[in-house]
């Protein structure tokens, strides 16, 4: 957590805590009242003994609240084959999931309901139980599993657990909000492109459709306890892992032993944990062939070196088991080889998601990159290594990298175009969820390209989602190769020319998200035409209007 949140904790875990009242969360999952009913009378009981009472439907409640809970009532009926009440649904999956956070501070207590001529009785309150106490938080008083006739044992629950806090409000030598201070003092380490936070993987999900030219994942990623933060616009700086596959053909076109240990950084390692991990070897820089040609005393590499272009050349689709095979080295062991190499730089990823919607979670979206070149199957090293060769319990070491030019306007109410092709609109799905956290009511237009409809279309249901309540004001789709001329992103902003314009004389800011190379290039082609054409100006005014608008901070762009 930040300094300051840290401090405050701090400041109330000073002696003034003794007399402060203790906070109660009640959470009650109810199908037809009963529960209900009960836990409004625990709310009563509670509030009568000078607690904090704060009394939640499930269905209602954030689950991500829990882990700022100090005291939690569980009341819950059971259904059918043991399952939960349908307002209980959420909140139970959540506590199951790999996203449940971890409750140490947590006091609480649960109260079931059921029946006893079923098999499964009072299932769902055991679960409920079962998983807070997993996740670490503390009962302060037993469950309590009450038949049909359930009055009298629910009663008596509540005394005892209302006793219970009430006790434990008096007697606040140590009260829980001082070791969550220190929880969180102790976990305010600084993490870094230095030093990366391994966070958990919580989800990896395919979102191209079969028969997709593409493969383009959803990866949601476990900020939990890091304190790190992001903010909208900012990317996620992932290293990698090269393929062990990969690793083992170069160490044998070297003819070195896997095991023999290098120096790498002052340290010791074998050859293969340097290979696997922190030495770039699927990318061929330049410098690498220059010093490569100067050992390799080859007539033909150094033939090549005359010429830049015929390097650019014959770079492109290679790697370094490439340079190691066609121009072997003599004399060079493992400790030289690896004193070549750059080291494995982080692979950069727009934010998906926002804070304010998915709180101590990152998402992104990863498209793999698989391609044949020189006769070998080749990829990218983070995308392949995220789609293949990740464990479901693997953590990845992760930091925030932000980006200062890639900023939702500080006016709530400013309009906003977003031009996100492919992957491209990782950053607006952020930008959605987080003006929507906000409330915020300026006007949000999309533009978003790919191949096909059916296979293409990224995080279709969000959009449609949004559309239909009112958050996104506009969506424009662009889908290539859905019919035989090609239809793209800028085709569709110069159908709404007009419109656009109006938008751009009511403060909107554009962004651009995607490839650097072509698409980039041919929007900001459409947009000077566009402001030519409606505004009236030559396209050398036109240019400097977009100009200013860069200078304005309402021309943002994130193109690689
Ligand atoms: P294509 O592959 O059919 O050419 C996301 O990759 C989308 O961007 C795809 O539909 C792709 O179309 C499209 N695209 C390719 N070149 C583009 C360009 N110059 N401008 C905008 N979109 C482009």
């Amino acid at each position: 957590y930040r300094a300051a949140q840290v401090g405050t904790a701090v400041m109330e875990a000073g002696p003034s805590l003794a007399e402060q009242a203790i906070k109660l969360t009640v959470l009650y999952g109810s199908q037809t009242g009963n529960t209900e009913a009960v836990a409004g009378q625990l709310a009563e009981k509670a509030k009568a003994s000078g607690i904090e009472v704060k009394l939640w439907d499930m269905a209602e409640y954030k689950p991500r609240e829990l882990k700022n809970e100090q005291y939690l009532a569980v009341l819950t009926s059971t259904h059918g084959e043991g399952e939960p009440p349908d307002n209980a649904m959420d909140l139970y999956e959540f506590l199951n999931s790999r996203k449940a956070p971890g409750l140490k501070g947590l006091h609480y207590s649960v109260l079931s309901l059921g029946d006893s001529s079923y098999e499964f009785f009072c299932q769902t309150g055991k679960d409920f139980d079962e998983r807070l106490q997993k996740l670490g938080a503390t009962a302060v008083i037993p469950r309590v599993d009450c038949d049909v006739d359930y009055d009298d044992l629910a009663e008596k629950w509540i005394a005892e657990f209302v006793g219970a806090l009430t006790s434990s409000m008096q007697a606040s030598a140590a009260p829980p909000s001082a070791s969550a201070a220190m929880s969180q003092l102790e976990t305010s380490v600084q993490y870094d492109r230095k030093h990366p936070f391994s966070a958990p993987l919580l989800e990896n999900q395919l979102l191209s459709g079969r028969g997709s030219s593409k493969e383009v994942r959803h990866i949601e990623i476990s900020l939990e306890g890091s304190g790190l933060q992001y903010e909208p616009g900012d990317a996620l700086g992932v290293y990698p892992q090269n393929d062990p596959a990969l690793v083992s053909m170069l160490i044998d076109a070297l003819g070195f032993d896997a095991d023999s240990s290098v120096e790498l950084d002052e340290q010791q390692e074998t050859l293969t944990n340097a290979l696997m991990h922190h030495r770039e070897i699927t990318v061929l820089t330049r410098p690498l062939v220059e010093k490569w040609a100067e050992l390799a005393q080859s007539d033909e590499l150094n033939k090549l070196m005359e010429s830049k272009a015929a390097v650019t050349e014959w770079i492109r689709g290679r790697d370094v088991l490439d340079l190691v095979q066609s121009y072997p080295l003599a004399d060079i062991d493992a400790n030289g080889f690896i004193k070549l190499l750059r080291k494995l730089p982080p692979r950069l990823y727009s934010i998906a998601s926002s804070q304010a919607a998915v709180d101590e979670e990152v998402h992104i979206t990863v498209a793999t990159v698989r391609y044949n070149a020189h006769n070998r199957e080749r990829g990218g090293v983070a995308s392949t290594w995220l789609a293949d060769r990740l464990a479901e319990d693997a953590t990845i070491p992760v930091y925030i990298d932000p980006n200062k030019n890639f900023k939702l306007p500080a006016d709530d109410n400013a309009p906003i175009i977003m031009i996100g092709p492919g992957t491209g609109v990782a950053p607006f799905r952020s930008f959605m969820q987080e003006r929507e956290e906000r409330g915020a009511r300026g006007p949000n237009w999309l533009f978003f390209g790919d191949q096909h409809f059916l296979t293409d279309f990224l995080y279709q249901t969000e959009w449609l989602a949004w559309r239909k309540s009112g958050l996104l004001t506009h969506l424009d789709v662009a889908f290539s190769r859905d019919q035989t001329e090609k239809i793209y992103v800028q085709h569709r902003i110069r159908e709404k020319s007009i419109e656009i314009w109006n938008w751009l004389q009511d403060g909107a800011h554009i962004y651009v998200c995607g490839d650097a190379d072509n698409m980039a290039p041919d929007v900001n082609e459409a947009l000077i035409d566009i402001i030519s054409q409606q505004g009236n100006k030559s396209r050398e005014d036109a240019t400097e209007y977009l100009r200013q608008l860069t200078r304005d901070k309402r021309y943002q762009r994130d193109v690689y």
